[in-house]
C-alpha cells in the first residue's frame, strides 16, 4: 500500500459522513441593561461628557448594550473613590477581613458563572465550551487563591514587612475579559490596594455584571472601580498623578508607551505584552498527542491568546506524517455560534482584529507561502476566520515574527535540537513554548534554551493561579499569578 492510500484508508472523515446537531446554550437568564454607567464609589455614574459606545455581538453583529465612555474627568474622580477607599477602610482592615471578601467574590462568581460564561461568550465571541470550562472557573480559582494569601504575607515575605503599595490601575484587554479581571484585582484586593480598572473597547460587559456582584458582595465602595472607555481613557489612568502602579496586559506597542510615560516617576508597572511562540515537536514526540496540542496551542479562543503556539517548528523527518494529521484534525473543528456547545472555534472579537488577520494572510499569499484552510462554512453575519496553516514560510516573514492573534498556525522544519532552539528565539517575543518529545532530558535541555517565561511539555496552555506568568523581552516585565503576582503590589520593607 502506498502512503497515500494508507493516508486515505486510515483518514479521520467527520463532516460529510455526519454532524452534530446543534445544542445552543441559551442567552435567557443574562439580564442585560440596555446602558451601563461606570462604577465608582460603589454606585453606577453617568459620565461627566455623557458620552457612550456600543458593544456588539461579534458573531452576529447585534448591539448588546452600549458603555460609558469615560473621560479624564471620570477617571480622575474613580481614582479620588480608590484612594478615599484606601486610606479609610481597605489599608486598615484585619487582612483576615480582607481575604473574607474575596472569598466571598470567588463563591458569589461560582454560584453566577453560567450567566458570566454565556455574556463572556456574547460579548467576545469564544466558545461556550471554553468561557464555561476554562475562562470562568479559572476566575473563580483565582480570586479563591488570592484570598488564601490576604492574612498570610507575613509568612510569603519573611523577614520584611509587606505594605501595600496604594492605588493600582489596571488595564486590560478583549481576549479574556473576565479572566484578566480577575488576575488583576485578586492580587491588588488580598495585599490591601485598592483599583480602578478599565475594560477593553469590545468587550465591557462581563466587567459591569461584575461590578453588580461586588455590590451584591458588600464590597466598601471604592475599593474597586470598574469603567470603559478606549486607548485614551486607558492613556488617562497611566498618567493621573496619584495611581502608584500600573497593571497592562495587552500589545507590546502600547506597553511601549506605557513604559515611555511611567519613566521618571515612581510609579511601579507590570506589562504581560504580546508573544510569538513557538511549540517543537521532535522526531521521538507521541504524534497525536502532539497534534492535539497543536490544535489547543493555537486554535484554543481563536488564537486570540499571548502565549499561543503560533509557530510549529517540526522535526524534518516526521514533518509529513504531522502535517497531515494536522490537516485532519483541523476538519473537525467545528466554526460557529460560540453559544453552541458543539463549537470549537467562534467569532473573531471584531472587525479591526479580523481585518489585521486578513492582512496576514493577504500578504502570506502574495509572498508565494503556501496556505491551507479548513472547509468551514461560515456564518454569514458576524466576523470568522476557518483554521489556517501557513507554510513554506522562512523565519524572515512577517507572519512568522508578527503577533498575528488569529487562528493561524506557521510550521518550520528542523533538523538538530540546537536548530530548533535557535528559530524558537528568533522573535523580539518571550512569553511562552512548548516542548514536544518522549525525553526528559530534551525537556530539560531545550526547556533551559527556550527564552520565555513558560514552557509546557507534552502539553500547552494551561494555567493555574498557583503558577506565575509573564514574559522575556518584548513580552513584557513582571509576573502575574504565584506568590510572584503578589510582589507588584507590595512595597517590601525591613
Ligand atoms: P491594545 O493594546 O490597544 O488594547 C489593550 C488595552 O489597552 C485596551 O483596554 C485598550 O483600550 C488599552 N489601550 C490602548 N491604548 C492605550 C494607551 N495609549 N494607554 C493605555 N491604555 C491603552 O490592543 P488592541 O488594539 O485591542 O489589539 C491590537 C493587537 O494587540 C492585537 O492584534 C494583538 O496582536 C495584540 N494584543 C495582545 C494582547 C495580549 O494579551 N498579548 C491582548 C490584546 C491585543
Ligand atoms: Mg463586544
Amino acid at each position: 500500500m502506498t502512503e497515500k492510500d494508507l493516508a486515505q484508508r486510515t483518514s479521520l472523515r467527520f463532516n460529510d459522513l455526519w454532524s452534530y446537531d446543534s445544542a445552543p446554550e441559551s442567552s435567557d437568564n443574562v439580564q442585560l441593561m440596555d446602558r451601563y454607567d461606570l462604577f465608582i464609589d460603589g454606585t453606577f455614574q453617568p459620565p461627566e461628557n455623557g458620552k457612550y459606545f456600543k458593544s456588539i455581538n461579534p458573531a452576529t453583529e447585534e448591539v448588546l448594550s452600549e458603555v460609558a465612555d469615560a473621560g479624564n474627568a471620570d477617571v480622575d474622580k474613580a481614582v479620588k473613590a480608590a484612594r478615599k477607599a484606601y486610606n479609610g477602610t481597605w489599608s486598615r482592615i484585619p487582612a483576615k477581613e480582607r481575604g473574607k471578601y474575596i472569598y466571598r467574590i470567588s463563591r458569589m462568581i461560582q454560584e453566577r458563572a453560567r450567566e458570566f460564561a454565556i455574556l463572556e461568550s456574547m460579548d467576545s465571541g469564544k466558545p461556550i465550551r471554553e468561557s464555561r470550562d476554562i475562562d470562568i472557573p479559572q476566575v473563580v480559582a483565582h480570586f479563591f487563591y488570592y484570598a488564601g494569601w490576604a492574612d498570610k504575607l507575613d509568612y510569603a515575605f519573611p523577614g520584611v514587612k509587606p505594605k501595600p503599595v496604594g492605588v493600582a490601575g489596571q488595564i486590560i484587554p478583549w481576549n479574556f475579559p473576565l479572566l484578566m479581571a480577575a488576575w488583576k484585582i485578586a492580587p491588588a484586593l488580598a495585599t490591601g490596594n485598592t483599583v480602578v480598572i478599565k475594560s477593553a473597547e469590545s468587550t465591557p460587559l462581563s466587567l459591569y455584571k461584575l461590578a453588580e456582584l461586588l455590590r451584591d458582595a458588600e464590597l466598601p465602595p471604592g475599593v474597586v472601580n470598574i469603567i470603559s472607555g478606549a486607548g485614551n481613557t486607558g492613556a488617562e489612568i497611566v498618567q493621573h498623578p496619584d495611581i502608584d502602579k500600573i497593571a497592562f496586559t495587552g500589545s507590546t506597542e502600547v506597553g511601549k508607551l506605557i513604559q515611555k510615560s511611567v519613566a521618571g516617576t515612581d510609579k511601579k508597572y507590570t506589562l504581560e505584552l504580546g508573544g510569538k511562540a513557538a511549540n517543537i515537536v521532535f522526531e521521538d514526540a507521541p504524534v497525536d498527542q502532539a497534534v492535539e496540542g497543536i490544535v489547543n496551542g493555537i486554535f484554543f479562543n481563536q488564537g486570540h491568546v499571548c502565549c499561543a503556539g503560533s509557530r510549529l517548528l517540526v522535526h524534518e523527518a516526521i514533518s509529513e506524517e504531522l502535517v497531515r494529521k494536522l490537516k485532519m484534525r483541523m476538519e473537525t473543528l467545528i466554526v460557529g455560534d460560540p453559544l453552541d456547545k458543539n463549537t470549537d472555534i467562534g467569532a473573531i472579537n471584531s472587525r479591526p482584529q479580523l481585518e489585521k488577520i486578513q492582512r496576514y494572510l493577504a500578504e502570506s499569499v502574495e509572498e508565494g507561502q503556501e496556505i491551507y484552510q479548513t472547509k468551514c462554512t461560515l456564518p454569514e453575519k458576524g466576523y470568522w476566520c476557518c483554521p489556517t496553516l501557513v507554510d513554506n514560510v522562512s523565519q524572515s516573514h512577517r507572519v512568522v515574527q508578527e503577533e498575528v492573534f488569529g487562528p493561524v498556525l506557521t510550521i518550520q522544519t528542523f533538523r538538530t535540537p540546537a536548530e530548533a532552539v535557535s528559530l524558537a528565539n528568533n522573535t523580539p517575543y518571550g512569553l511562552s513554548g512548548g516542548i514536544w518529545t518522549d525525553k526528559g532530558s530534551k525537556i530539560f535541555k531545550v526547556g533551559k534554551d527556550i527564552r520565555a517565561g513558560v514552557i509546557w511539555s507534552n502539553t500547552f496552555n494551561k494555567f493555574d493561579p498557583t503558577s506565575p506568568f509573564g514574559g522575556y523581552k518584548e513580552s513584557g516585565v513582571g509576573r502575574e499569578g504565584g506568590l510572584h503576582g503578589l510582589l507588584p503590589y507590595l512595597e517590601l520593607s525591613k
